[in-house]
């Protein structure tokens, strides 16, 4: 493991706001603060918004600066990014934002029924053959809608058309329809809140890539399905550099010149 790591992991130890329980313990039973984040960590009953696999937390730390009288908190499983975003809002005093290191699957052993107001979901992996691990699958949204609030939004922010399509096909497939679908974002006007760009986004939008969003509600007591022999068969922009190439091959797990 490289230095860097191991001291990004370190430094991780002493960020009040970062909790790394143990993923055992959340597979068998309850974190100590399901049902008590407000009185017991943040200290208000402010809404509580999600970024699901948020990476270096661009959109929990900027959306904490942009809405002191809402409380955020982002979740990955990777510290070493995690702590980019922990050391920001540490450094900057935030009282309104925490980190969790765990995997999403254990979701429901983090929040109460009803806890959270919204969820962003940031350019998830899009698990090309793998739809089970994919953040929109009906396993996590069907987790989602046990945590969220009645009226509780879904964001899906993403560089995959597949990963889009795939996503409007489960809400399709489940009878619920989008509030928002934008193909291509950016042409289409953003606010304040959607233009904060993750650092995966850099990278798709400087090698092109148009940039995906869903939004939706998640129906109460009803499970979403998997849509029956979903298709993708769109390709993705030509890569212009070496890297985006990788990370194309990566995301896609196929590449068309
Ligand atoms: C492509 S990266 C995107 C990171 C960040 N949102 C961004 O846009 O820069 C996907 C992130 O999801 C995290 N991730 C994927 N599956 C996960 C899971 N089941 N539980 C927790 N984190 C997960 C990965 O560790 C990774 O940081």
């Amino acid at each position: 493991m490289g230095k860097n790591k191991l001291a990004r992991f370190r430094e991780n130890e002493t960020f009040a706001l970062l909790h790394q329980p143990a993923f055992a313990d959340l597979f068998r039973g309850d974190f100590e603060l399901k049902g008590r984040w407000h009185r017991d960590f943040f200290g208000n009953e402010n809404p509580i918004v999600l970024e699901l696999g948020c990476g270096r937390g661009e959109y929990t730390v900027e959306m904490a600066r942009l809405f002191p009288d809402k409380n955020f908190i982002g979740i990955d499983v990777k510290g070493a990014r995690l702590w980019r975003g922990a050391k920001a809002a540490t450094e900057e005093g935030r009282r309104n934002v925490a980190f969790v290191r765990t995997r999403i699957e254990v979701i429901t052993s983090l929040f109460a029924p009803g806890e959270v107001s919204e969820i962003w979901i940031t350019f998830p992996d899009p698990q090309p053959s793998r739809a089970r691990k994919r953040l929109c699958s009906p396993m996590f949204l069907n987790r989602y809608a046990k945590i969220l609030a009645p009226q509780g939004v879904v964001h899906l922010k993403t560089d995959s058309r597949m990963l889009h399509e795939y996503a409007k096909a489960v809400l399709a497939a489940s009878g619920v329809a989008p509030l928002q679908s934008a193909a291509d974002l950016y042409a289409e006007g953003v606010d304040a809140v959607l233009s904060i760009k993750t650092a995966y986004e850099e990278i798709f939008i400087s090698e092109g890539y148009p940039i995906t969003y869903l939004k939706f509600l998640l129906p109460q007591g009803k499970a979403l399905v998997e849509p029956e022999g979903f298709t993708y068969s769109g390709g993705v922009p030509k890569a212009r550099t070496r890297q985006s190439r990788q990370v194309a091959i990566l995301r896609t797990g196929r590449f068309c010149a």
